[in-house]
């Protein structure tokens, strides 16, 4: 019997388990980046095909999965942290099943301290086995214990239904994995190696989330500038996004993340000359000392990353980048660290996501004997953040007397009346309006800046 075949007597069994109990919820949390999210999206598909609802609340689920992250430690240790609270709702429900599902799952070591130390976890869910999950459901169902699947499987989740977050923004991985091998770096290790999807599929699925009404759309891959050379006559990233251009609608396209060694100047003129590509680039620096970059095998230099900044900064002299920076990789030194300042200073990004270096059990980086203190990189942090309010805070003010389109996300929290959305150039902008204008582009006159956001006048 064909896998899917088989899958699919399955979810009718559960199907009419779950429909002779009333309303059963199942609550799925995803940390980690937007493809973890895209994958809690798929999750949920599936557990909606079986008749779960959907709850916000842990504490009122018959199933909680729990997407997890593995980039730092402290990622783990949160849901360690959270898988650990968790005993008591099992107490309470001993029908409750609970899942790990995600990129931690793909270790070998922290599978067997979840098996040895949390008995309440129930599944184990590996990255590529979203296909497993009705078969792990039943099993557990019929009280065969403790079930996982940490198979890899290639193609595992074309076609497989989403249960989306936004009714406007939606994510659309382009491929998995990754081939780069930073040194610091996990991902390879639990999302295998490139697989891209066929571009046919890509357009297709853009045009009916495009007629379905989304507004955003946002192409993910741990570095969409290789998209496609893992196939055969497939058309590269910047072809692409000259094809998802033409598709007719009023939508914005994103992209994340795009490695700086492959940012082609065909990627460059594409973002520039296609109306519909956010004129918004994240090229994720990391350092900007060139013995630091070498040991994190990122395969540029700070010079070849800024004649990129040029380039683009040739089209628009305001260009809006923003970046990844990672502080305290081993032996990174006093004179490294400020070579980093100096970049971000040259390049005025809008905004930096900046990280302390984690070690990872597995990465080249973990092997290197560390002489920085812990304190050392706090203070190294707490400065690099500080340098980047001030730029963030200098550099908005370009924005005044601006007109900005805004794609309007939601209510503020902090002033009633108020609503926030993201610019074209993924600033934030602020703004007083109704609420039916979320979900929808608005034009913002801007009048003040903020070190965090931009703030305006809504333009009828
Ligand atoms: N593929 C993406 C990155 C995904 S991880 C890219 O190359 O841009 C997101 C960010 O987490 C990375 O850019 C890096 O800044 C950070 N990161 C990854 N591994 C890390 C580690 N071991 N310690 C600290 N930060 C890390
Ligand atoms: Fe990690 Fe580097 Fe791959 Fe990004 S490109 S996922 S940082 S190995
Ligand atoms: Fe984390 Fe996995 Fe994404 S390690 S950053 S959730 S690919």
């Amino acid at each position: 019997m064909r896998i899917l075949d088989k899958n699919e007597r399955i979810i009718n069994e559960l199907k009419k388990i779950i429909s002779e109990k009333s309303n059963v919820k199942a609550y799925v949390h995803s940390f980690g980046c937007q493809l973890n999210v895209s994958d809690g999206e798929k999750i949920k598909g599936v557990l909606k095909k079986i008749g779960y609802s959907f709850t916000e609340n842990a504490n009122e689920a018959d199933l909680i999965i729990l997407n997890t992250c593995a980039v730092r430690e402290n990622a783990e240790d949160r849901v360690f942290g959270i898988v650990g609270s968790m005993k008591h709702l099992k107490d309470e429900n001993p029908n409750l099943i609970i899942g790990i599902s995600g990129c931690m799952t793909a270790q070998n070591h922290i599978v067997e301290r979840i098996k040895k130390s949390y008995p309440q976890v129930d599944v184990v869910l590996g990255t590529s086995a979203i296909n497993s999950l009705p078969r792990l459901l039943l099993d557990c169902i019929n009280g065969r214990g403790f079930a996982a699947d940490t198979e890899e499987y290639a193609d595992f989740s074309e076609g497989l239904e989403q249960v989306r977050e936004s009714s406007f923004k939606a994510s659309v991985p382009i491929m998995f994995g990754c081939n780069n091998f930073c040194t610091y770096c996990i991902v390879p290790y639990v999302r295998g190696r490139e697989r891209s999807r066929k571009s046919d599929d890509i357009i297709r699925e853009v045009k009916q989330l495009v007629s379905d009404g989304y507004k955003e759309i946002m192409l993910l891959g741990q570095n969409v500038n290789s998209y496609g050379n893992d196939l055969d006559d497939e058309i590269s990233f910047p072809q692409l996004l000259r094809k998802l251009n033409e598709i007719s609608g009023e939508f914005i396209i994103r992209f994340m993340s795009s490695h700086p060694k492959d940012a082609t100047t065909e990627l460059l003129d594409a973002i520039w000359e296609c109306e519909k590509v956010a004129k918004h680039l994240h090229l994720p620096v990391q350092s900007g000392s060139n013995q630091i970059l070498s040991a994190m095998n990122r395969r540029y230099t700070a010079e070849n990353y800024l004649e990129k900044v040029e380039y683009l900064r040739a089209y628009d002299k305001d260009f809006s980048l923003t970046t990844d920076i990672i502080v305290g990789f081993p032996n990174e030194s006093d004179d490294d660290f400020e070579k980093t300042l100096e970049l971000i200073r040259k390049v005025k990004y809008d905004n930096i996501y900046s990280f302390i270096y984690s070690k990872r059990t597995g990465t080249k980086a973990a092997e290197i004997d560390d002489k920085i203190s812990d304190e050392k990189k706090s203070e190294r942090m707490r400065r690099l953040l500080e340098i980047q309010r001030e730029i963030t805070s200098e550099s908005y003010k370009r924005f005044i007397g601006k007109t900005l389109r805004v794609l309007v996300d939601g209510e503020s929290r902090k002033k009633p009346g108020f609503l926030t959305g993201k610019s074209n150039e993924f600033i934030i902008v602020e703004f007083e309006g109704d609420s039916s204008l979320i979900g929808r582009f608005a034009d913002v006159k801007i009048t003040d800046a903020m070190n965090w956001a931009v703030a305006g006048k809504l333009l009828k």
